[in-house]
């Protein structure tokens, strides 16, 4: 472990069956005027959103709706919710829904005392916060993204098809997260696994990057194997709380920046994905799966130990008798073959995008440098096409 980190994480969590009682806890540290952040109505029917309700009104807050936040929420629904939180001089975000609706919240916080545009600033130039920023709490119904217990914003500009991430500090991170395993009962099962992916591709970005005898590195590895286990319970019966349970654990752990510490991280499956969303607005995870397995099949050669170790760590693949080469890649087809059990997009043609789209998903795919090769947009291209 060579590299060097201070750590601290500044997210109170609530976990488990009984955790949305301890709003009661939280709220009465905040002013008294709530911006009530949720998306398209799933918190209306699972009964989730009178709850919450119920606990505002017990806690004396006034509550100003800002409903359908949208999955990869878009920069005039940002703008649309600062404009709510200034009319109302809200004093609380609090989001109630998936990584859409967190991210929303930590957008909508820093931007309401912010006399730039936001998009522009913390987006296209990804800049920091120097205004007051308002707090926000989370109390979360789908795993996957992490955003309860990191810095992540991600907003999608439509127009520019440019779907871009910011990850902002400590005092943008939720104050608190609220996770009961059991409202991730209710998500459709293309959800479910779709958030199951990203947690293993947010484990993955971290993991193939850097040579070095790594604790990080075994961490990571102990959580994609306890990811796989309850996926496999989870999409026998959705309903099993010990699988949800330990699935919605795994999320938080795979990013609130733990697994980042003390080595280089990857994150190119996430920048092909993105621009993969920018252009057609597909589901997060999926966009992940489709563009994962040509992405690493591409980059094997370069991290050829780190593959090795993931097929037999990770996948229990047997050595003897068979090169590096022969492991790596038995690695990646278990990889495949749990990516189908699931029902994943493996390809980004099944989410809409098509061969006139990859000059310009490869323009707005970032190139980053801290994994095993360094593409140049020539290989994006030809991962991209790889992905049709
Ligand atoms: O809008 P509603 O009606 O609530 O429906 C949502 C939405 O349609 C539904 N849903 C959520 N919880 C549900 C439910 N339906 C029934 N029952 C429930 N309990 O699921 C759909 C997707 O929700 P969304 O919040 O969009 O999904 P997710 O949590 O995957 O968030 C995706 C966004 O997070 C960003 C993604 O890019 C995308 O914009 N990310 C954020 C990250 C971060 N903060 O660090 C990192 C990630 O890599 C990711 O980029
Ligand atoms: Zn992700």
């Amino acid at each position: 472990m060579l590299g060097n980190f201070s750590y601290q994480n500044a997210t109170k969590l609530y976990f488990g069956d009984n955790s949305l009682q301890y709003l009661n806890e939280e709220l009465p540290k905040y002013g008294k005027t709530v911006q009530l952040i949720y998306g398209g109505g799933s918190i209306k029917k699972n009964g989730l959103y009178d709850e919450v309700v119920a606990l505002l009104k017990a806690n004396n807050k006034v509550i100003v709706e800002d409903a359908g936040v949208m999955p990869n929420p878009t920069v005039d629904k940002l703008y649309e919710g600062v404009k709510i939180a200034r009319d109302n001089q809200v004093d609380f975000l609090l989001a109630v829904g998936g990584g859409s609706c967190c991210d929303y919240a930590k957008a909508v916080s820093v931007s309401i005392y912010c006399d730039e545009d936001p998009w522009e600033k913390y987006y296209l130039r990804g800049e920091e916060p120097t205004c007051k920023i308002v707090p926000v709490g989370c109390v979360l119904t789908m795993s996957g993204t992490g955003s309860e217990m990191n810095g992540g914003s991600v907003i999608t500009n439509p127009v520019s098809k440019l779907k871009i991430g910011h990850v902002f500090g400590e005092d943008v991170m939720p104050k608190f997260s609220i996770l009961n395993p059991r409202y991730n009962f209710s998500l459709p099962k293309r959800q479910m696994v779709a958030g199951i992916y990203d947690i293993f591709s947010h484990i993955c970005e971290q993991y193939f990057s850097g040579e070095d005898d790594n604790t990080t590195d075994y961490l990571a590895e102990a959580l994609m194997k306890s990811v796989v286990h309850s996926s496999l319970v989870a999409i026998e019966n959705p309903e099993d709380y010990e699988a949800r349970s330990n699935i919605m654990w795994s999320a938080t752990w795979a990013l609130n920046t733990l697994l980042a510490k003390g080595k280089t991280t990857d994150w190119m499956v996430h920048m092909l994905g993105q621009s993969v969303g920018g252009f057609t607005d597909a589901t997060h995870g999926m966009t992940l799966s489709a563009v994962s397995l040509p992405y690493y099949r591409f980059i094997l050669p370069y991290g050829l130990s780190k593959f090795k170790r993931f097929a037999t760590e990770v996948w229990g693949v047997r050595e003897e008798g068979k090169t590096d080469e022969q492991i790596a890649n038995e690695g990646l087809k278990a990889l495949e073959n749990w990516m189908k059990q699931l029902g994943l997009a493996l390809t980004i043609s099944e989410l809409g995008a098509t061969e006139d789209m990859i000059d310009g998903i490869a323009e707005g795919t970032f190139i980053l440098d801290g994994g095993y090769k360094v593409l140049t947009k020539e290989d994006v291209k030809s991962i991209l096409k790889s992905s049709l």
